[in-house]
């Protein structure tokens, strides 16, 4: 299990990035043969992805709720990303063509993508008594004082 670091850090980190969020959802358990190829799939990238960062994945969570599957990653560039999920020598294309010609719209398998672009300087991170986690082990972490709410810029305009 990781382990916990305790106090605060924030992220140290100053580039523009991309948040992506891919997930399935088994809508009909009975229906194996069209969710098991999406399940195992999604481990294969990563694998994929984890084995060559010049791809652009930066770090990636795998999350399960319910009949969801997620996977939060987050990327150097959109154009990484695309160049990924479009390239002849990598899975995605061909699970992509896999997906379209046999899960049909008749609400078998639920399928989403998500992406954010984010500017650099347009987040902002916290994490207390955490292992390594998020954005700030797919980039990297500084120390940082924690923060008390009576002490806060806004509170000196209102
Ligand atoms: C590492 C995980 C994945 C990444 C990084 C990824 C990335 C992407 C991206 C960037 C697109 C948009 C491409 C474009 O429109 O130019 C896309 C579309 C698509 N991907 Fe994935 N994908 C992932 C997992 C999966 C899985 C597990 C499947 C199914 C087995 C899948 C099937 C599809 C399909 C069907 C589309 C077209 C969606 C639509 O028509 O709106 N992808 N993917």
């Amino acid at each position: 299990m990781a382990k916990v670091r305790p106090g605060r850090v924030v992220v140290d980190y100053e580039d523009d990035l991309v948040v992506f969020t891919v997930g399935m959802r088994i809508n009909k358990f009975w229906k194996f043969g069209k969710w098991w190829p999406v399940f195992t799939s999604m481990p294969r990238m990563l694998r994929e992805l984890q084995a060559d960062p010049d791809l652009g994945l930066l770090d990636s969570r795998t999350m399960i709720g319910g009949r969801v599957i997620m996977v939060v990653q987050y990327w150097r560039s959109e154009e990484h990303l695309e160049r990924y999920a479009h390239s002849q020598v990598h899975a995605h294309r061909g699970f992509w063509k896999w997906f379209n010609r046999n899960v049909k719209s008749n609400g078998e398998v639920g399928l989403w993508h998500e992406l954010y672009k984010v500017r650099a300087g347009e987040y902002d991170t916290s994490y207390i008594n955490m292992p390594p986690y998020g954005l700030a082990r797919a980039t990297k972490e500084r120390d940082a004082t924690r923060t008390d709410p009576d002490d806060h810029e806004a509170d000196a305009v209102h």
